[in-house]
Order: structure tokens, then C-alpha cells, then sequence
């Protein structure tokens, strides 16, 4: 299978260290991304970190140190690996981030996206096994993530979520501008109900306020609809959300009572 490399043509760079390239043919071959990458808006380099392993059989793991099970992924083909994408990054240039995939690290949420979003580049590093050898996370890492409190057997999928996530962030890559600001999470809260047609189907109508070609009160709807539905399931994120007045008053009819972001904090 061919080797996914892009031809960097001024967006944003993806470069992906991997044990299993082929992993990303087809996520990265299809809807959004496949279109982002076709309009240059991404480029994603996908680099075999088997082809930087300089022994006669390319070995890159071992047995670890003091016993115990499983594996452990060889620090030099990941360090030569990670060296020869960095090669052509000029002086001037903005260092990218080099981010280990690994469940140890920081939670990746959409502000994290958002964060990721604004760099020209970014270096993901699959793990695999029980994990990379600790001086790659010493002395050649800059972030750590992980895309939850669980464990999956590979980073290539986290990497997968990391480049879907950033990518629907960027500008013209998705046919509605404003889609990711109205999204779950961009603004603290999670969306509300959506509907299409049929305005009725098996006797259940879509909302009436929704029909009304009113778009004060579809705006209003749809914002009570998603502090409704932030309170019911992520009551959690209220806490940190930005509310206006009337906002809070919406959901005090609800019985939330706070904690607010702007709470005073005791001294
Ligand atoms: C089986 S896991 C190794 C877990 C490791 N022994 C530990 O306890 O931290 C193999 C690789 O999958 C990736 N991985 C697994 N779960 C992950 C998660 N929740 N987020 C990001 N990467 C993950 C990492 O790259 C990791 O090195």
C-alpha cells in the first residue's frame, strides 16, 4: 500500500510516526479530510518508524528493563525518525510541538483543538506495545495527550481523532463557516436537539418555533435547548461555561443554582 504523503502546498502539516502506515489509508481517504487535504488546507506525511530502525531486521522494540511483560518501543528509530521530519524546518520557523499519543497524557478536549489548530505544524507519535521507552517522553517530546481514561492497543487512532479534530477547525474545511463554533464543547456547552424533514414523521412533529421563520426565537430556543441539555448531561461544564444574565435566569427555572465561572473565590 502506498505511503501517504502529501505534497505540503502552505497548510496546516501533519507528520505522523507510526509502526502501521497503512492504518491511515482509509480514515484519511475520505469526506472532510480527504477534501481539506485535496484543497491544501492540510498535508499529512505519514513516516514508517520501522524504516529508521538501522539494524539488519529493523527492529524497534525490545524486552524491558527489570522484567515484566510486553514490549517496549526503541528510543533511536523514534529520535531518527523525529530528526529527519525536523530537518526542514528553517531557523525562523516556529518549532512544531512533537506530541507523544499516550493515555498518561493531558485530556484531549475540543479547547486543546482549538489550541493545536492555531500551529502551521504538528508531529504525532503512535505508540504501541506497552509504550515508548521513557527518554523519547524525557528528552524528545514537547506535549503529551491522550484521548481518554482508557487504553487502546495503538496511538494511530488517537492520532486519527487529534487530526479529525483539528482539521474540521480550520478554515474551509467544512462547507458551513460557522459549524464548529455551534458545535458540542466550542463554547462550553453542548448543542441542542437538531431536526430536518419531514416536519412530522410517525406522528412526532419537529418544534413549532423551528417552523416559524423567526430567527430571534430559534436563536433563543436553541440556546435554552443547549443549557437544557448541558444541565441534564454535563452539568459539570456549567460550572466553567460563559452565561449571560439571562442565561442564569433560564436556568435557575430549571433549579441550577450554580457554581458559575465568575463565582467569587474565598481567599
Ligand atoms: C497498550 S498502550 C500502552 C499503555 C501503557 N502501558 C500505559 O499504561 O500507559 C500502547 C500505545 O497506545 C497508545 N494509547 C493507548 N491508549 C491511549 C489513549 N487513551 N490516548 C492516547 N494514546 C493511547 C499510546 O501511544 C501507547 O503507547
Amino acid at each position: 500500500m502506498s505511503r501517504l504523503c502529501d505534497k505540503g502546498r502552505g497548510g496546516m502539516r501533519f507528520d505522523i510516526l507510526t509502526l502501521f502506515p497503512g492504518m491511515f489509508e482509509g480514515p484519511f481517504g475520505d469526506s472532510i479530510i480527504k477534501r481539506a487535504r485535496e484543497a491544501g488546507i492540510i498535508s499529512i506525511h505519514i513516516h514508517n518508524i520501522r524504516d529508521f530502525a538501522t539494524d539488519k531486521h529493523h527492529i524497534t522494540d525490545d524486552y524491558p528493563y527489570g522484567g515484566g511483560g510486553g514490549m517496549v518501543m526503541k528510543p533511536e528509530p523514534i529520535f531518527a525518525c523525529v530528526e529527519h521530519v525536523l530537518a526542514d524546518v528553517l531557523p525562523e520557523e516556529e518549532a512544531p510541538p512533537i506530541i507523544l499519543l499516550t493515555p498518561q497524557g493531558r485530556l484531549f478536549t475540543q479547547q486543546v483543538a482549538m489550541e493545536l489548530a492555531q500551529r502551521r505544524r504538528l508531529v504525532l507519535i503512535c505508540g504501541r506495545y506497552e509504550g515508548v521507552d521513557e527518554r523519547v517522553r524525557e528528552h524528545l517530546v514537547t506535549d503529551e495527550i491522550s484521548i481518554g481514561d482508557y487504553v487502546l492497543s495503538g496511538g494511530e487512532i488517537p492520532a486519527m481523532v487529534v487530526v479529525d479534530a483539528v482539521t474540521r477547525l480550520l478554515p474551509g474545511a467544512l462547507g458551513y463557516a460557522m459549524a464548529p463554533l455551534e458545535d458540542s464543547h466550542a463554547m462550553g456547552l453542548l448543542e441542542g436537539p437538531q431536526y430536518t424533514r419531514p416536519a412530522e414523521f410517525r406522528g412526532w412533529r419537529v418544534p413549532d418555533v423551528l417552523l416559524s421563520g423567526n430567527h430571534a426565537e430559534v436563536a433563543r430556543w436553541r440556546r435554552q435547548q443547549s443549557l437544557r441539555r448541558t444541565l441534564e448531561r454535563r452539568p459539570d461544564l456549567l460550572a466553567s461555561a460563559t452565561l449571560t444574565q439571562e442565561d442564569r435566569e433560564f436556568l435557575a427555572s430549571l433549579g441550577y443554582r450554580g457554581p458559575f465561572s465568575d463565582d467569587k473565590r474565598e481567599e
